[in-house]
């Protein structure tokens, strides 16, 4: 029997189908509410609306678990990498052998950028943060690639897909190079994805770069960790820019935008900056009374989530990556690594933070791991952005095969002024 909910307005009743996913909470299926009955449903912040159906990932806030297209990531980020992570996103199953040879073969062959895009680079001021130019360069992609821009062709949807796959590592090295001021180094295609892009960052044309293998791996899973997270700000940003039927580098582009916030895809950087202000286990408590005090703004970062109320998956397989890292630099005793792991555990027992459910997420580790492999904290956004386009992608595809797509319109909750007349300014006081 099909499930349904009903809503009493002014006494009359009204019914609305309860829709059952694979897994999860039931949802009601509001979209007849206005025309049946007059009325918008309003809830800031989405906090209780499902804005679409999606296939792609699955999260258990409450048990503290996430899924890609049904795989266990923490699963994945041991055993996958990120490549075959960004087929499974896409494609929605793990890829054959020789599925595997065709699209890692495509992705190298896509790595390079139009050489005219280091023109476009050259217009920026030395010194701009790197996100700064990755937003600008990663739109201005349709006009150097206009042959993939139609979004109804499935051919051009795949090649331009695969093109920012490929494309965008390049273009966050570049970002950061022309930042530090050091020439761009070219892929080298030789390498995996992830060791490729540490040679593209940390790379000199004066030497050989030689890859650290405890280092790309490790990066690797960052990559896998960051690569989807279902409708979080960016992904829905991007939805929302895409159901206008922009180009798919303009509509991509606009998650970057929305990642850069320190809310975001910038709460590592922040959490890294807290654990180092903080800087010795015996300022702790000191911080988590500012955090708990309402009358101050701070926040402990890299703690909380809007969905998970359970520790997250992701800060898991993050705290152990730190610590692999550090062991390699031969750095077990990290002062702020030490911090982090002292405030964890006090955070963990305190009444506060229990209450409120709030545990580390991904980005309480992952600043303090980056930092330690070299990359500046304004690369962390980037790295962030750089995984999180195989998500984005495959979200902007699944909306454009979805027969229900429409374009995203919200409705609002008028609070502004009744209709009124205008006096001409010759007339006023
Ligand atoms: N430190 C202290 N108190 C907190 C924190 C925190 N990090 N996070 C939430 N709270 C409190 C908050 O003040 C509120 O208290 P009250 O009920 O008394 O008003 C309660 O917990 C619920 O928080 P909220 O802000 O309503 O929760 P939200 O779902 O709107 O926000 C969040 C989620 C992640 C934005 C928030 O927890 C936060 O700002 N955390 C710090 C920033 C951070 O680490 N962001 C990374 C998120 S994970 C990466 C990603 O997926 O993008």
């Amino acid at each position: 029997m099909t499930k349904k909910s009903t809503i009493e307005i002014n006494g009359k009743k009204f019914d609305f189908p309860i829709l059952e996913g694979t897994t999860g909470p039931d949802v009601i299926d509001i979209s007849k509410l206005y025309a049946s009955t007059g009325n918008f449903t309003i809830d800031p912040g989405f906090t209780s609306t499902a804005s679409c159906q999606s296939s792609i990932t699955y999260i258990d806030g409450d048990k503290g678990e996430c899924y890609y297209r049904g795989y266990p990531m923490d699963e994945l980020a041991e055993k996958s990498s990120y490549l075959e992570i960004a087929y499974l996103l896409w494609n929605g199953s793990l890829p054959t052998k020789a599925e595997w040879t065709e699209y890692a073969d495509a992705i190298k062959n896509h790595t390079m950028v139009h050489e005219q895009m280091k023109n476009f680079f050259n217009g920026f001021r030395r010194g701009s943060h790197p996100m700064a130019i990755l937003t600008s360069v990663v739109a201005a992609l349709s006009a150097f690639y206009p042959d993939s821009i139609d979004v109804n062709d499935l051919e051009q949807r795949q090649i331009s897909a695969r093109r920012m796959i490929a494309k965008v590592p390049t273009l966050a090295a570049m970002a950061y190079k022309y930042s530090i001021g050091q020439p761009f180094i070219y892929p080298d295609n030789s390498l995996d994805y992830s060791e490729n892009f540490m040679q593209m960052t940390f790379g000199v044309p004066a030497e050989k770069y030689k890859v650290n293998k405890v280092f790309s791996k490790a990066l690797d899973k960052i990559f896998i960790l960051h690569a989807d997270h279902e409708q979080n700000a960016s992904t829905s940003t991007v939805r929302l820019a895409a159901s206008s039927g922009v180009n798919p580098f303009a509509s991509i582009s606009t998650g970057f935008t929305s990642l850069w916030g320190p809310l975001h895809g910038g709460a590592n950087e922040a959490a890294l900056n807290m654990l180092k202000e903080i800087g010795d286990v015996k300022k702790i408590p000191e911080y988590i009374k500012k955090a708990k005090d309402k009358s101050d703004p701070f926040k402990l970062m890299g703690f909380g989530h809007r969905v998970y109320k359970n520790y997250d998956p992701r800060a898991k397989v993050m705290q152990k990556t730190c610590h692999e890292v550090l062991e390699d630099l031969g750095r077990k005793d990290d002062k702020i690594m030490q911090v982090a792991l002292e405030l964890e555990k006090i955070a963990l027992q305190d009444e506060y933070f229990i209450e409120k459910k709030l545990y580390p997420n991904i980005d309480f580790y992952s600043g303090i791991t980056l930092n330690a492999m070299g990359f500046p904290s304004t690369m962390f956004t980037p790295l962030f952005a750089v995984a999180r386009t195989a998500g984005w992608i495959a979200h902007w595809k699944e909306m454009y095969l979805d027969p229900q797509n429409k374009i995203g319109r919200p409705r609002q909750l008028y609070i502004g002024e009744k209709p009124r007349k205008f006096i001409e300014l010759k007339n006023r006081n």
